[in-house]
């Protein structure tokens, strides 16, 4: 009897006690990881923002940017915030870039979206769409190249030969894949096939020193944007996503460009500009801020440390467990978490991130929208990837060679 009643209680408590330990430990397990990944946040953000060389003057930080940045110097001839150590350089070229920004002053965003409308319409006429496939990558960079003309340099669609526009993007982006190659292959022809179309885009520029080249700046404010339109138009428009984000995702279509001219921005603006700031964290163009930190002896090489912004923006700890689904209204009206640093961190944080740059971002998404569709409105996007073909919930990659074989077709019932 005693032994029946022993066995009873043991095959009811032996479970209950498996499961509580188990999930004890995990708690503790999901708990310590939370603090890892507050941890990594917050020397993320020291590298980002340069705490981590300790008290600093602006010479010491140019050089811990400048000095992994010198690739760029190399390859594309880049004078910059970026890459100098010269104080000088660095404040004309940041003011330089304040005063393209401030320029963007709110009614002028009208006139982008027309200017990216005009601009795609070229772009889609060199590549036949919808006669033949539209391969995505090779018509987002001159679609993005071509608008961003507009508020860099006052250049309209219009006064724009197509030819030199695709041979400006095609020849940055193979250089970039390039010059990531050890060791860096001669680029120098590409590098003159470069200056020799922009010469031609923008002949008002040249003659002009290294500091005053145009792809000093076309560098930052081309280079980031046109990757990022690309994934935020796929994300929100074909892959899956939550109703609440479909209903949205049509309003912002309906809404903009007029939810984004005035000088404060209404909820149907703040839906928008949502929009634009789930794309930079799903999908952020700089994917790790890099410096150089001094050496302790006279005779040692720099360290290169470096702040991982992607996987800060990829924390379930703090972005929910839902991290990887897009989902705008994840953003409230209240300043996103630290942990958010698509566009740097502290005092160098980039120049376009109060407004600019979530502005650029969604007009052009809406442009790309408004003449392909969505996924239900008949086009057909394939990754030519089994994974993401057959996973509409599949992440995308964001390395410039992984957007190579994506296109798009109008569909065919299929
Ligand atoms: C999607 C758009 C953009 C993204 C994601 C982006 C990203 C960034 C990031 C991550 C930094 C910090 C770099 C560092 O700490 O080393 C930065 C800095 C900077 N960006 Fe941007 N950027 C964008 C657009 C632009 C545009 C449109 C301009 C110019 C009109 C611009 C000009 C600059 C400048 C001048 C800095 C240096 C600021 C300083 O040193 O104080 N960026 N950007």
């Amino acid at each position: 009897m005693n032994t029946i009643n022993y066995r009873s209680i043991a095959i009811f408590i032996i479970p209950l006690l498996t499961g509580a330990v188990s999930t004890y430990f995990i708690r503790v397990w999901a708990r310590n990881r939370a603090w890892d990944d507050f941890d990594n946040v917050q020397m993320f953000e020291k590298i980002a923002d340069f705490r981590i060389l300790g008290g600093t003057d602006l010479a010491d930080r140019l050089r811990a940017r400048a000095i992994p940045n010198q690739r760029l110097v190399t390859t594309f001839d880049i004078h910059s915030s970026f890459t100098t150590m010269d104080e000088a350089v660095h404040r004309h070229f940041l003011g330089e870039s304040i005063s393209v920004i401030h320029e963007m002053r709110p009614p002028r965003w009208f006139t982008f979206s027309t200017v990216a409308d005009e601009a795609l319409n070229q772009v889609l006429t060199h590549f036949e769409y919808p006669q033949r496939p539209l391969p995505l990558a090779k018509m987002a960079r001159p679609f993005a190249f071509i608008t961003m003309l507009y508020p860099l340099f006052g250049v309209m669609p219009a006064n724009v030969n197509l030819d030199d526009a695709i041979q400006v993007s095609e020849e940055i982006n193979y250089i970039w894949v390039e010059s990531k190659r050890e060791p860096i292959p001669d680029l120098r022809e590409n590098k003159e096939r470069l200056q020799d179309a922009l010469r031609r885009l923008l002949p008002d520029k040249y003659p002009c020193t290294a500091e005053e080249n145009p792809i000093n700046i076309i560098m930052p404010a081309y280079e980031t944007m046109w990757r990022v339109v690309l994934h935020t138009f796929l994300a929100a428009g074909f892959r899956e996503v939550d109703q609440e984000t479909e209903q949205q995702f049509r309003e912002v279509i309906e809404n903009v460009p007029e939810c984004l001219t005035s000088n404060s921005l209404n909820d149907a603006g703040i839906m928008a500009i949502n929009f634009a700031k789930e794309g930079l964290r799903l999908y952020p163009p700089t994917q790790r801020i890099n410096r150089a930190i001094p050496p302790q002896q006279p005779n040692q090489q720099p360290t290169q440390v470096s702040a991982n912004i992607q996987e800060a923006h990829r924390y379930t700890s703090i972005w929910g467990a839902d991290v990887l689904s897009f989902r705008p209204s994840r953003f409230g009206p209240e300043k996103p978490p630290s942990a958010y640093m698509p566009f740097g961190a502290g005092r160098h944080r980039c120049p376009s991130a109060k407004d600019f740059a979530y502005k650029a971002i969604i007009i052009q998404v809406v442009a790309l929208v408004r003449r392909l569709g969505i996924r239900d409105g008949g086009a057909k996007v394939r990754f030519n990837d089994p994974v993401l073909d057959n996973d509409g919930r599949a992440l995308m990659p964001m390395g410039r060679m992984d957007m190579e074989g994506w296109t798009m077709e109008v569909g065919r019932g299929d």
